[in-house]
């Protein structure tokens, strides 16, 4: 019966087309293309809009002018403007090579002789919770992937809120990174741009009255896009409140090491708040510090309150990657894994570490001082040598931003963000002569 009527469409369908085309006159193949192929499945998907950082790299890259200045992407870059490799990084690299190893998948959680290692960085080798087991730790897909890693685990196990709170402004990742994991994105203030420094009473009372539980993620060092850092003693306070409101302390490391070449002095809020009795949540980033970005290196950990609680909770963070990627890559895990197992290899990478922090500190000098001493810009530009970390945030406005593409052909963030990585002794006259000529 149905397929009677079914025959009976079709011919009725194929009469009735055929009465059209004598009808009217014959159309175009196109046309006739276009009426009997069926739409497109994706025909309904809208364009996004181009990513905010990588999109600066785009337009920077169709530029042909000599003078060009890429200060969009968050990428050291040695004193010729070039990539990084770091000499310990190229050691450690040929150590894993010469080991022959195998292509075999990683464990889920990654490789144990890395993850162990990644938390003694972050914690501190005397670290309570380290040697009473109290840690959960996973090899992450850098930096990115431990955030999501963590945004997932909370969004299944932790039980008081799905609010996380974030700073204005945070690193733009964040809020999809969050939203895609089911919490639901709030704010705290951050910055002041009146001072071009931190709003800590601002930060206080938003984490104060956020609802009792609620997560709180916080930049362990080198504010990502501001460079504004609270204090030692600021961080003595946000303890205070966070531990008050009973709210969850989430710790993104991304840059430890890279604010002020040191990485102990960098973990100072992550060791503080676990001394104070926070369990809090941490992701490792050595995309910077090691310069592994591409090899897509991290940790996501969390304190615990036992060993026993550890193995538990180390059986869901499984649950979580497994369907999320299965297992993580081998091969950077490896190189980072033997800079921090290797005492020689680590002294020479804390070295190299610094040496990035200071040539990046020096460039903020140099930066500061054409401006003020040798041209005289009358703006205040004590936040350059203030701020911390790969970037500085300039406080200027998006009009100035856009002049600085167009007319001076140097790129940067509209948010006025630049990277002080991408600066160098061959670049840094134009820089300062261009941001003098648009903030003048
Ligand atoms: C604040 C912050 N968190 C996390 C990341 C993650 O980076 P990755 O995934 O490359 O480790 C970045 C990178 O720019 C960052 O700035």
């Amino acid at each position: 019966m149905l397929a009677r009527s079914l025959v009976q469409g079709a011919r009725a369908a194929r009469a009735s087309s055929s009465l059209t085309a004598t009808a009217s006159a014959r159309p175009s193949t196109a046309l006739r293309l276009a009426r009997t192929a069926p739409a497109s499945t994706w025909a309904h998907v809208k364009a996004g809009p181009p990513d905010p950082i990588l999109g600066v790299t785009e337009a920077f890259k169709k530029d042909t002018d000599s003078r060009k200045i890429n200060l969009g992407v968050g990428a050291y870059r040695d004193e010729n403007g070039k990539p990084y490799v770091l000499p310990s990084v190229r050691k450690a690299e040929e150590l894993v090579i010469s080991a022959k190893g195998d292509k075999e998948y990683l464990p889920i959680t990654g490789l144990a002789d890395f993850t162990k290692n990644a938390a003694i960085l972050a914690y501190g080798k005397d670290s309570p919770a380290i040697k009473e087991g109290r840690v959960a730790i996973t090899q992450s897909i850098s930096g990115t992937g431990a955030l999501r890693i963590g945004g997932e685990f909370l969004k299944k196990h932790y039980t008081k809120s799905n609010k996380i709170f974030l700073p204005t402004p945070s690193w733009g990742n964040h809020t999809p990174i969050f939203k895609d994991s089911g919490l639901e994105v709030n704010q705290y203030r951050y910055y002041d741009k009146n001072t071009v420094g931190l709003d800590l009473k601002g930060m206080l009372e938003d984490i104060k009255s956020a609802p009792e539980g609620s997560i709180v993620l916080l930049h362990a060092c080198a504010h990502n896009p501001t460079g504004v850092d609270p204090t030692q003693e600021d961080w003595k306070e946000i303890s205070k409140v966070v531990k008050e409101k009973g709210h969850f302390p989430f710790f993104d490391m991304a840059y430890q090491g890279f604010a002020s070449g040191d990485v102990d002095r960098d973990a100072f809020a992550v060791r503080y708040f676990i001394s104070e009795g926070h369990q809090i949540a941490l992701s490792q980033s050595f995309a910077k510090n090691m310069g592994l970005y591409g090899e897509r290196v991290g940790a996501f950990s969390l304190v615990t309150g036992s060993q026993e609680e550890t193995a538990r909770v180390d059986s869901q963070v499984k649950i979580v990657v497994r369907p999320l990627y299965s297992n993580p890559p081998a091969h950077g895990a490896r190189i980072a894994g033997s800079i921090l197992a290797d005492d020689a290899l680590y002294q020479q990478w804390l070295t190299e570490v610094k040496g990035m922090a200071d040539r990046i500190n020096g460039m903020r000098a140099t930066l500061k001082k054409l401006l003020v001493e040798d041209l005289g810009n009358k703006n205040n530009w004590d936040h350059i040598t203030n701020q911390i970390g790969m970037f500085a945030f300039l406080g200027i406005s998006p009009e100035a931003v856009e002049k600085l593409k167009n007319e001076h052909h140097v790129y940067l963030t509209k948010d006025g963000r630049i990277s002080v990585a991408g600066i160098t002794d061959h670049n840094v006259r134009h820089l300062a002569e261009s941001l003098h000529k648009v903030t003048s």
